[in-house]
């Protein structure tokens, strides 16, 4: 799903058009309906919070869930943390995501390497491992909770706002 902050209906493609460089930021996990969904809303609150705006979404390297709400799991936390991730769907990332986002973050070193293998060469994206932002994970990724209990969940809620609000703090200074 893509949102622009703040929401007053204009479309993903009326940002990048933008003036200055257009900042959007893509989320990608293994099958986006449990950590990236959760990163993008993680992202959205932080960046509304301190008043950033940019194009955020999230995306999957598989295509085992393309079209599926967010694990109920996911959602439930969300929803604890004042977010709501019910209306996005999965979707798998496409090479054309390197042209329309300015940075791409990968939650964890198997889909950093995948993405790695469709970017195309040249001036695309950013492309980084999330947990790089926060000092003291750098190289780490965010532990798939999927086959998990709740529990997880609520981990990978704490990591991703952790590294949203480095994120949020971060492009506001650049
Ligand atoms: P996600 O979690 O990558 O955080 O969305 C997963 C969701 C589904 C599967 C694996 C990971 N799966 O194997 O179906």
């Amino acid at each position: 799903m893509f949102a622009i902050l703040p929401g007053d209906g204009s479309s993903g493609t009326e940002a990048l058009n933008a003036k200055s460089p257009p900042l959007a930021v893509l989320f990608v996990c293994l099958g986006n309906i449990c950590r990236s969904p959760l990163a993008e809303a993680a992202f959205r609150q932080a960046a509304q919070r301190i008043g950033l705006e940019v194009t955020i979404d999230s995306a999957g390297t598989g295509a085992w869930h393309v079209g599926s709400a967010p694990d109920p799991r996911a959602q439930a936390v969300a929803t604890r943390h004042d977010a709501s991730i019910a209306e996005l769907r999965a979707r798998q990332v496409q090479r054309e995501d390197f042209a329309r986002f300015s940075h791409i973050f990968a939650l964890d070193r198997d889909n950093l390497k995948a993405l790695r293998q469709i970017a195309p060469p040249g001036n695309g994206a950013a492309l980084s491992l999330l947990l790089d932002l926060v000092p003291g994970k750098e190289g780490q990724g965010v532990r798939d909770p999927y086959f998990g209990d709740e529990a997880g969940f609520e981990e990978t809620w704490t990591e991703v706002a952790e590294a949203a609000r480095r994120l949020a703090q971060k492009l506001t200074q650049d």
